[in-house]
């Protein structure tokens, strides 16, 4: 874990509330891996006071790119900022997906979700079989396309809840119909909580590797103020931040 001054190199809005970073930041580059996390200070004044945890879309040295919703007051500052102004960047945080070299691996990504999944296929997709189901509720929501079309992938599913793009529907109701034609052997989700607990309901009892990685409310991102704890299925808690954000699909406990 470092604390780094990136410097922004591009800054692209994507329509709607999507944006896209890439960021000249070489010590987190040349060791972030698929999964890993960074805390973004998005403003130099104490407003917001906490950083901002963001995933890694890819990482290629000197480069990190960083894609993301404008939700509230710090993600709408950092779409703010342009090429040459500087960024404090802690990272890389939190573990990895597993490589799980020769396995057929399924990527479940939801909406921003596919943040991770999107780095874990740049970075395996040409060393073993990846496939990739995206949904979205509508095609704004899914501004990645084109750059998932450069991909490694041996199958892409495209889901929108309003049918403005591939198939209408939850990518969930495709879900069952994958995993069994394409002879899938993991799975590995990011998304809504609503979605992965969908998820994990549908892959129970089928014998596949199933990772999902977690969003939570974070204060420090390091282990050290418990504000991103969640329930596991065995009743006790997991921090989100460092014994995180990968977890197997079955070590949670959803609420559905
Ligand atoms: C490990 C990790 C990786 C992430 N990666 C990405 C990413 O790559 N791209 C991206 O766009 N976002 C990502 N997020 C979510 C991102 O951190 C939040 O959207 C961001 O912190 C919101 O900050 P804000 O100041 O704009 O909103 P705030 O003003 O803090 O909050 C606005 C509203 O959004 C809610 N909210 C805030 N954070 C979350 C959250 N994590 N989950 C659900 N609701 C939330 C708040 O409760 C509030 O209602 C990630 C979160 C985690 C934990
Ligand atoms: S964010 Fe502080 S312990 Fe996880």
């Amino acid at each position: 874990m470092q604390d780094e001054r990136g410097l922004i190199e591009e800054a692209h809005s994507l329509g709607g509330d999507y944006f896209l970073l890439k960021i000249a930041a070489p010590r987190i580059a040349a060791t972030a891996k698929p999964g890993n996390f960074v805390m973004v200070r998005v403003s130099p004044s104490r407003d917001p006071l906490l950083r901002r945890p963001l995933g890694l879309l890819e990482s290629r040295p000197p480069y990190i790119w960083l894609y993301y919703q404008v939700l509230g007051h710090g993600t709408k500052l950092l779409s703010g900022l342009r090429p040459g102004d500087g960024l404090d960047i802690l990272g890389p945080l939190g573990n990895t997906f597993p490589e799980l070299p020769g396995k057929r691996v399924l990527l479940v990504a939801g909406g921003r979700g596919i943040v991770p999944l999107f780095h874990y296929a740049r970075a395996y997709g040409e060393h073993r079989p990846l496939l990739l189901l995206y949904g979205g509720r509508r095609r704004a929501d899914l501004p990645l396309l084109e750059r998932i079309k450069t991909l490694c992938l041996q199958g892409l599913f495209i889901f929108s809840e309003d049918g403005s793009l591939g198939q209408m529907g939850l990518l969930t109701d495709g879900l069952e119909k994958i995993v069994r034609e394409e002879r899938v052997d993991a799975t590995m989700s990011c998304g809504p909580e609503a979605m992965l607990a969908r998820v994990a309901l549908l892959l129970k009892s089928r014998g596949l590797e199933n990772r999902a990685s977690l969003e939570a409310l974070m204060g420090c991102g390091f282990g050290a103020c418990h504000s991103c704890v969640v329930l596991a299925a065995d009743g006790s808690y997991r921090k989100v931040c460092d014994e995180g954000p990968v977890f197997p699909l079955e070590e949670i406990q959803w609420r559905t």
